[in-house]
């Protein structure tokens, strides 16, 4: 294992297609998807020689703590699938390597087990439309330990990706006929990840979106959690900065007037993401839209994922002004195939091409990045 991309190959091997193309695949045409690499891979660096890099280091603070690596693991729904304790394991595997993980509120694991791996602190959550609903969630991700609230705002209705039909993934997990095939000629997903899962923990379900929606959840209460979260809106952002003590995010923002709108929300900071190209099919790049939301909101954090694949790509999201990045699939990938010491691997080898690739550029630190010459391929 070489790269981030060599835990795909191995994971593609190793998954049911219905679950590699639930956690591979983008919406509709793949548009933005590829967009995502695309963009990263237009530009190029004008580096600078005889520096003395021999003083570099990738440490980075963020809200006020000092963080070891640059990158953490961006919030994936549904990982327990993918790997056996999914949620869990990338907790534990972000923490010991100096990182953290975004919990997920499309998780199949309870919050309060994540939380104890000590991953940060950081949830993700899907809020309802309703105020009603927001308050005992928020009350219940407090107790749990949990400072830094992520709200994804680029969902308000479940996203158009045709793979997960044809590959037979429905949401609420259900076992399909394709499942079943797909399990039999893949033994060790069946017995060693959803086997083990079911055996320890019963039939997977969204543990946290229950406590928000109301158990139990069927299909047709996914649609109608959906039809309440399309009324989602900056009022409701009020509502919860009002409630919520820690740290407060919003997610998928690519339009810096939704930045300046986090911020009069008295956000502390924003996650400029197109969802790893899995909702609209055709917006830009997180890359894309980092330069502008970063001079809209200078005061404010600004994270960006989509894409992110090597060190050099860390380097560029932050030399764009970023002050964090996310890698979501690459991790889970990891996780699928070796667990814990997978993702710890994988978060190893990324740290090692920062590192790299920071010499080879002529930089110590990381805010020696900005200004960074960079131009278009
Ligand atoms: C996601 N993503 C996501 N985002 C979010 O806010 N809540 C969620 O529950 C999920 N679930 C999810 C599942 C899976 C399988 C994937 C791949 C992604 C989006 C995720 O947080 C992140 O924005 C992208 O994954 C980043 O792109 P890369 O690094 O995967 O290219």
């Amino acid at each position: 294992m070489l790269s981030l991309q060599d835990f795909e190959h191995r994971a593609k091997r190793r998954l049911p297609l219905s679950i590699f193309g639930y956690v591979s695949g983008g919406g509709e045409e793949d548009l933005s998807l590829r967009a995502n690499r695309a963009d990263f891979d237009a530009l190029r660096f004008q580096p600078r020689i005889l520096c003395d890099v021999s003083g570099r280091s990738q440490r980075l603070a963020l809200f006020g703590q000092d963080h070891a690596l640059p990158f953490a693991i961006a919030p994936m729904g549904f990982s327990a699938l993918a790997a056996y304790d999914g949620d869990v394991v990338l907790a534990q595997a972000a923490r010991e390597m100096g990182s953290f993980a975004i919990c997920s509120a499309a998780s199949l694991t309870p919050l309060e087990r994540v939380a104890a791996q000590g991953g940060g602190g950081w949830f993700q959550c899907y809020i309802p439309g309703e105020e009603t609903r927001i308050g005992a969630l928020l009350d219940r991700l407090l107790t749990a330990g949990f400072d830094k609230l992520v709200v994804t705002g680029d969902v308000p209705v479940a996203a158009n990706r045709e793979n997960n039909a044809k590959n037979g993934f429905d949401a609420p997990f259900r076992i399909t006929p394709q499942l079943i095939w797909q399990g039999i000629t893949h033994p060790r997903w069946t017995l060693g990840t959803m086997g083990r899962e079911i055996w320890t923990r019963g039939m997977p379900h969204f543990e946290n979106m229950e406590a928000v929606q109301g158990p139990p959840l069927f299909s047709r209460d996914l649609v109608r959690s959906t039809i309440a979260r399309d009324r989602l809106s900056w009022t409701h952002l009020d509502f919860i900065r009002a409630r919520w003590p820690g740290k407060l995010l919003v997610k998928g923002v690519l339009h810096p007037d939704d930045a300046r709108r986090a911020r009069d929300c008295g956000c502390d900071g924003v996650i400029v993401s197109n969802h790893g190209g899995r909702q609209l099919d055709g917006a830009i790049s997180g890359l894309r839209a980092l330069p502008a939301v970063r001079e809209a909101v200078p005061d404010m954090a600004v994270i960006v994922d989509g894409g992110i694949r090597r060190g050099t790509d860390v380097l560029k999201a932050l030399a764009l002004g970023a002050d964090f990045t996310l890698v979501g699939r690459p991790f889970l990938y990891a996780a699928a195939t070796d667990g814990v010491e997978g993702v710890r691997h994988a978060m190893k080898l990324l740290a090692e091409e920062v590192d790299r690739d920071m010499a080879l550029l002529g930089v110590n630190r990381i805010e020696d990045l900005r200004g960074l010459s960079m131009v278009k391929a």
